[in-house]
């Protein structure tokens, strides 16, 4: 008798754990299946608190920080003596096995992980988009989503008039697609100082990027990119260089040019930049839990100033010498503050730069160009016509194609019009990452179907 009332006691008990486990993992869900669909009145009132959880990435295991990606930036810094750059691999490995001890590895993406610690696996990425910019910016979202692993969350900063665009736009695509990604969309807003003034200094909306560390309180990190960028490999990828940075680094970017003696900061600046060709900041890693919580060094203030606090006086006292805005702000930042940047290698930023002077860029001639970054307008006119064949071939690619077929194959065979072009000379290096990007999602596609019951 006793027996069976304990048996039934337990078997109650279980029953109640079982109901609250389930009830407590939808509503814990909800919220951010919502949020897609709540974005408009979301964004007005961005301010207020976003119930959503930080979806902090922690995961990288569910991208093996690629070894060759190491291989390049140790290689690439083998000259120099530094800490930084120093590839650390035990370090990062620890504290990820520590926090996502349960979530699953790599290969297990489809597998049925509990929803909440799926939602724990999303990247941050984040784009300013104004003017004519609507198509590029979702060209550059579409090739971030092809070929990524992880979910990615985007933070985009739209004017008025492209908000809705945006909107609409991105909840037309295919189902298959939009379970890979959420958005927010956010006014142009600058927190301190004069508001006219920052939107008019250099291009429209540029200078929002330098305060998102101020509005995204509740994102550890992130990648900010340009509108003109596009992804050639996993977005994963460069996301695990997070995991890389040492004690100090907040940030990371690559060197505006390679070859100091053709560098425009090095030839023309008239203040202060990061190292000896400055950086740029066209892609950029940011750990913004660090930056809210650093005092920056600076030449106005010796005790040091916080990210907010830095930026108006900043730009007051070198407002009359910088050319090229925000970019100008972060090389005087990362000047008088070296230790927190980290610098990773061209081919993670490729521009027009780097192919139109002839190639200075070794890390793309072996591995391929991973992230294009195709400045001064070069994917809408003829100037480089190797930026545009790829930028054509990701906006028309049908979303679920194959992607060799309508997309490698495409741009390979356009890129044979362009091989008399400064650019378009040596081919491998735009064409050698895609293609093996293309292969690994092929091959993924492949294991997953032959695989059965997941
Ligand atoms: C981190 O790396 C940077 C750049 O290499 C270096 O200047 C800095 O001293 C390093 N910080 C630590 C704590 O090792
Ligand atoms: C960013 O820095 C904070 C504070 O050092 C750290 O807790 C967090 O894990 C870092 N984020 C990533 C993605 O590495």
């Amino acid at each position: 008798m006793r027996i069976h009332c304990k048996v039934v006691v337990i078997a109650v008990c279980f029953g109640v754990f079982l109901l609250l486990y389930f009830w407590g993992g939808n509503a814990a869900d909800d919220p951010l299946l919502k949020e897609v669909g709540e974005e408009p009145q979301r964004q007005r009132q961005q301010e207020k608190k976003k119930k959503e959880e930080v979806v902090e990435e922690e995961s990288s295991n569910s991208s093996p920080s690629p070894s060759e990606l190491r291989r390049d930036v140790a290689a690439k810094f083998a000259g120099k003596s530094s800490a930084g750059v120093g590839v650390r691999p035990e370090e990062p490995r620890k504290e990820r096995r520590g926090v996502n001890a349960k979530s699953k590895p790599r290969s297990n993406v489809a597998q049925p992980v509990s929803k909440r610690s799926r939602a724990e696996e999303f990247m941050h990425l984040a784009v300013v988009a104004c003017g004519n910019r609507l198509d590029e910016t979702l060209t550059m979202v579409k090739s971030a989503l092809l070929f990524s692993i992880k979910k990615i969350k985007f933070h985009i900063f739209a004017e008025d008039p492209l908000a809705p665009q945006f909107e609409e736009r991105l909840n037309q695509w295919p189902r298959g697609i939009s379970a890979k990604f959420q958005f927010s969309i956010y006014p142009i807003s600058f927190s301190v100082g004069n508001a006219d003034e920052w939107k008019k200094l250099f291009k429209p909306c540029a200078a929002q990027r330098l305060f998102l560390p101020v509005i995204l309180k509740d994102v550890d990190s992130l990648l900010y990119v340009d509108t003109d960028v596009l992804f050639l490999r996993p977005m994963d990828d460069i996301w695990s260089l997070l995991k890389s940075f040492n004690k100090t680094q907040l940030a990371a970017m690559a060197p505006e040019h390679e070859v100091p003696k053709i560098g425009w900061y090095s030839r023309f600046a008239r203040h202060p930049f990061y190292g000896v060709t400055g950086v740029n900041s066209g892609v950029m890693l940011m750990n913004l839990t660090r930056i809210r919580s650093t005092l920056f060094k600076n030449s106005m203030i010796p005790s040091g100033l916080s990210w907010e606090d830095l930026l108006h006086p900043l730009y007051q006292k070198y407002k009359n010498h910088i050319t090229w805005g925000d970019q100008d702000l972060l090389n005087i930042i990362f000047h008088y503050n070296p230790e927190c940047l980290f610098i990773f290698p061209c081919q993670w930023n490729y521009r027009p730069d780097h192919c139109m002077y002839g190639s200075n860029c070794k890390g793309a001639e072996e591995e391929g160009v991973s992230i294009l970054h195709g400045n001064r307008g070069v994917y809408h006119d003829d100037k480089q016509p190797a930026f545009k064949v790829v930028y054509d071939a990701i906006r028309d690619f049908p979303f679920e194609d194959n992607m060799f077929q309508s997309l490698f194959y495409p741009i390979q065979t356009k890129f044979l019009d362009t091989v008399n072009t400064l650019c378009g000379r040596i081919p491998q290096v735009f064409l050698k990452q895609i293609e093996k990007t293309m292969r690994k999602v092929f091959e993924d596609k492949v294991v997953r179907h032959v695989r059965p019951h997941k």
